[in-house]
């Protein structure tokens, strides 16, 4: 089954709702970047902090770091990246598009999107060459090739450098992971699918260390604990599988590799969100011999000495956002209503607004008991205050956001001090004391769903 392409219609709502714009859109934009607006940054420090606290905080095994960006450029010799991070890049002279050529197949012809490149009458295609996807600039005022650095393709050589840093200060025994959250450069040459491949995007990476020989079996455990994490952002498992890496398709540091691929719907179809990789002892021997400093893990209970292995879980943040954009979206017809409603049906605990506050009329007293209770409630949920329009057309703004709870006051608040609780999905309401409201919000965001569940509010 195919899945409708809801990529175009989420660009216009995501620019619409204040998720995501286009970066220096006012100068035409800047190929391939994104800018995260209100909402947009809330879900995804909801997403990234659901993965620290799961990977890190949860863990008595992983422990946190935040590297640099700029790293010394040795780094990226002994990482493999300077000689091997490359694709091979066909220019065409006649029109100056570019392309993979090992993605030429998928590419179409500018002059006639029909056609493939090098089909058409005027296409005059060059011999691939390979093209370096590292930022490369410049460290210190003078611009020449000894202080050429590089912006990180990956996170994950900030972990290796500080392997033992990080063991020694912890002391920490194998098998035992470091975590860390930050931003990667590529100078992609087809970028695009929104926030899908981009230039400038943040990776959530773990490397895992253990004892060789133990590896495959870490390999299979982090794979189910990675697939059960985005299921528990509410991700369908129908459109979640593992992809496994063939001989050709295993990266340079790789002895076994899994994509955990989502389904985007559209031509963009299942694609990768994440990798977990058994990178063997290929970075800590590179950097132990680049560096010449011993890398080894001391076993002083079982007197050895060893460079350990590496299993590697590698998200991207911002493609992670895209498939719980993907996954969210739905268009719905709504009895007894002419116009349907769009909604972002997200996990409560990831929605970016919990709850939209609204006082029926601007009158009564109503305006002052709705702004007191959204006060109170933004102590512990970001909450939205909002008193423009008709209450049907405040919901539905709410519904695209995402939000999964609506409070509303109305003559009988002010009178017996209780409000209105309607629920995103199901739109069904309920009727709560003032003074319950933060408790009964805080039972429905650990549930999964924002629908009217008697067996919360009791
Ligand atoms: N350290 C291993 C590594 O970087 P990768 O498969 O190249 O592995 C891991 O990248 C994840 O980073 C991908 O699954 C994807 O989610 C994200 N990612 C990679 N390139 C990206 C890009 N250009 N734009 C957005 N996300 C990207």
């Amino acid at each position: 089954m195919t899945r409708p392409d809801a990529l175009e219609s989420l660009v216009s709502l995501a620019k619409r709702r204040g998720f995501i714009f286009q970066s220096s859109e006012i100068y035409g934009g800047t190929g391939s970047v994104w800018d995260y607006g209100p909402f947009g940054v809330e879900l995804k420090n909801n997403v990234k902090a659901r993965w620290w606290n799961a990977m890190v905080r949860e863990r008595d095994d992983v422990e946190g770091l935040d590297a640099a960006i700029l790293m010394h450029p040795k780094v990226w010799e002994a990482s493999g990246h300077v000689s091997g991070f490359s694709d091979p890049l066909i220019d065409c002279r006649a029109c100056k598009a570019r392309f993979r050529a090992d993605k030429l197949g998928d590419a179409a012809c500018p002059r006639k999107p029909s056609k493939q490149p090098g089909e058409h009458a005027d296409c005059q295609l060059t011999e691939p060459r390979q093209f370096n996807l590292m930022f490369k600039t410049f460290m210190g005022p003078v611009e020449e090739s000894a202080s050429v650095v590089y912006l990180r393709p990956e996170t994950a050589q900030g972990i290796f450098v500080n392997f033992l840093n990080v063991q020694q200060a912890t002391r920490q025994k194998v098998p035992f992971g470091i975590a860390q959250i930050g931003k990667a450069f590529r100078n992609e040459i087809t970028p695009g699918n929104f926030i899908f491949r981009t230039r400038e995007f943040e990776q959530m990476e773990m490397q895992f260390f253990v004892e060789p020989g133990t590896d495959m079996e870490h390999f299979e455990r982090w794979m189910q604990a990675r697939l059960d994490w985005h299921l528990g952002l509410g991700l369908d498992r129908d459109r979640l599988e593992f992809h496994q890496h063939t001989e050709k398709e295993l990266a340079h540091y790789a002895r076994a590799a899994f994509d955990i691929n989502f389904d985007f719907g559209g031509t963009l179809g299942f694609q990768e969100i994440e990798g977990v990789h058994n990178r063997s002892d290929f970075d800590l021997r590179q950097h132990q011999e680049y560096s010449s400093k011993k890398l080894e893990y001391v076993d002083q209970a079982n007197n050895k000495r060893y460079l350990p292995y590496v299993i590697e879980t590698s998200v991207g943040a911002d493609r992670v956002t895209l498939a719980i954009l993907v996954n969210a979206l739905r268009e719905e017809a709504v009895e007894g209503e002419q116009e349907g409603r769009t909604v972002l049906g997200f996990h409560p605990a990831i929605a970016p607004i919990k709850a939209g506050v609204f006082p029926l009329t601007k009158k009564d007293g109503q305006p002052e008991m709705a702004e007191r209770l959204a006060a109170a409630l933004r102590k512990r949920f970001p909450v939205f205050y909002d008193e423009a329009g008709a209450i049907g057309r405040r919901y539905r703004r709410q519904d695209e956001a995402g939000t999964p709870f609506g409070i509303t006051i109305d003559g009988d608040s002010t009178a017996n001090d209780n409000v209105t609780i309607r629920f995103r999905d199901d739109m069904g309401q309920i009727r709560v004391a003032t003074s319950r409201v933060a408790e009964v919000l805080g039972r429905y965001l650990e549930a999964d769903h924002a629908r009217a569940d008697s067996r919360l509010v009791e």
